[in-house]
């Protein structure tokens, strides 16, 4: 049967105190918005129709990125009316539908299915999770069938004692789903519409509505910066858990920080302090040191990046290359067994194979314009504090002197020294404090 998603995203997130949209605040690199997607995804959902506020320009262009189709809700009228809000987007599709909030980051794929199943079974399904927070609506249930969802504010005080709490996702027939949100009524303590009195319009049509348990760790809402904070916990725990699952080696897990695409290999071993950004692949064997940051890169096997490195976007380390500490890399191939060991920027450029980079080595780049490439051969020499003005390029087996400012290309095999020549004033120094003693009278 066809599946599509309804993700309301149109909410301000007032308690974000934030100009960004709460559901385009990120959890491991990505936006909220783009794990429920994800999920939906994972779940053989193939439409995905987000709601979203006239204002969330952001929003729908992420969105519109992972080929979910937007919608626009004008007035933030309650979850019922933005759901309700996806009729048109669906219009003419038969199968089923399942509503998930944007602001449940740590939602899974498998949560989804299992809310297809039961509907499948009962005719609707609720996904539910045990808490006390007083974040969530209660559900009142019988032997697993929902009887309804009462709102916390809504509550009376043994309503509010029911530690069985809504997710906030809900699986129906698209059709009648549609046809129950359109009958929704606003009579209650925030005069909204609330998508979780759906139920309760399908039971007054003698379907059934199954609750589906899930974890806590999966369902929770974010709806403050401390939330985001404990989601991020959460999303890093699996992350991590995963990693080591699949043979990646780290001795104090708890300190690296992995985004929600980087890819591992086995035997890739990660010290502690390690941050990934979003974009990161690591082969086999290689090591990442402490205090290394990672974005957009790809590292090689057995290559070996930090302490201290910094790899940004574009950043390619081949086969057994070493990154040392306080070498930052940008956009730039350094091919297998080559070397830039310290204190080092490389910007568009090329490392050839086996080229050692001295300390100090600076590719000049930028001329505050445009960017320009350098292009360093194979078996190069670079000497410690150079800088190679681009465009240049360092032939094959060549030799840049310590200290050049080395401006047109070296040819291979050549030595290029381009620094001042040495001056040396013999005994300079001794009537240099001689003088200075007179004048002080010491
Ligand atoms: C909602 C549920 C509550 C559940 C909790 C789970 C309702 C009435 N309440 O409460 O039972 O326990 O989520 O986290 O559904 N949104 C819109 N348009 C609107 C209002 C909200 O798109 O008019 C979106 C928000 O952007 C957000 C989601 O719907 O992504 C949920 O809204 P939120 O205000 O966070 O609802 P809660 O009070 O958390
Ligand atoms: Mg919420």
């Amino acid at each position: 049967m066809a599946r599509a998603a309804i993700i309301l995203a149109a909410g301000q997130g007032t308690r974000m105190k934030s100009a960004t949209p709460k559901v385009m605040h990120r959890i491991a690199g990505l936006a909220m918005l783009g794990h429920v997607i994800a999920a939906a995804k994972g779940a053989g959902v193939n439409r995905i129709v987000v709601v979203t506020s006239a204002d969330g320009e952001a929003v729908r262009e992420f969105a519109a990125g992972t080929g979910a189709r937007c919608v626009i809700q004008d007035k933030q009228l309650g979850t019922g009316h933005a759901a309700a809000c996806a009729k048109d987007a669906l219009a003419g599709f038969s199968g089923e539908v399942i509503t998930a909030y944007g602001d449940m980051p740590l939602v899974t794929a498998a949560t989804f299915e299992a809310s297809f199943a039961a509907r499948a079974k009962a005719g609707m399904a609720v996904v539910a999770f045990r808490s006390r927070s007083k974040a969530y609506g209660r559900v009142i249930a019988r032997n697993g069938i929902l009887e309804r969802i009462v709102e916390y504010k809504d509550a009376g005080e043994n309503e509010r004692a029911i530690d069985l709490c809504n997710a906030g996702i809900m699986a129906a027939d698209a059709k009648s789903f549609f046809r129950w949100a359109s009958k929704l009524e606003n009579n209650n303590a925030q005069r909204e519409y609330y998508l979780t009195d759906v139920p309760l319009l399908a039971k007054g049509e003698g379907v059934a509505c199954a609750v589906v348990e899930a974890d806590e760790a999966e369902m929770m809402g974010v709806n403050s910066r401390a939330e985001l904070g404990q989601a991020e916990a959460a999303m890093q725990k699996r992350l991590r858990a995963a990693a080591l699952d699949a043979g990646v080696g780290m001795i104090a897990p708890e300190t690296v920080f992995l985004a929600y695409d980087t890819k591992l290999e086995a035997d890739v071993s990660i010290a502690p302090y390690v941050i990934f950004g979003p974009g990161v692949k690591v082969a086999a064997g290689a090591e990442i040191r402490s205090f290394s940051h990672l974005e957009g890169a790809d590292v090689g096997r057995d290559a070996i990046v930090g302490p201290y490195a910094r790899l940004r976007p574009g950043a390619v380390i081949g086969e057994g290359a070493v990154i040392g500490n306080f070498v930052e890399v940008k956009n730039t191939v350094v091919e297998a067994g080559a070397k830039a060991s310290h204190l080092t920027y490389l910007g568009d450029a090329r490392v050839g194979e086996g080229a050692n980079i001295g300390a100090g080595t600076i590719t000049c780049n930028y001329d505050g314009f445009d960017k320009h490439f350098t292009d360093i051969g194979a078996g190069a020499f670079i000497g410690s504090n150079s800088a190679l003005v681009a465009p240049v390029k360092v032939g094959d087996g060549a030799f840049v002197g310590a200290g050049s400012v080395v401006t047109t290309d070296v040819e291979p095999d050549a030595l290029a020294v381009a620094r001042a020549p040495r001056k040396v004033i013999g005994g300079w120094a001794e009537k240099f404090r001689a003088k200075k003693r007179t004048e002080k009278g010491k």
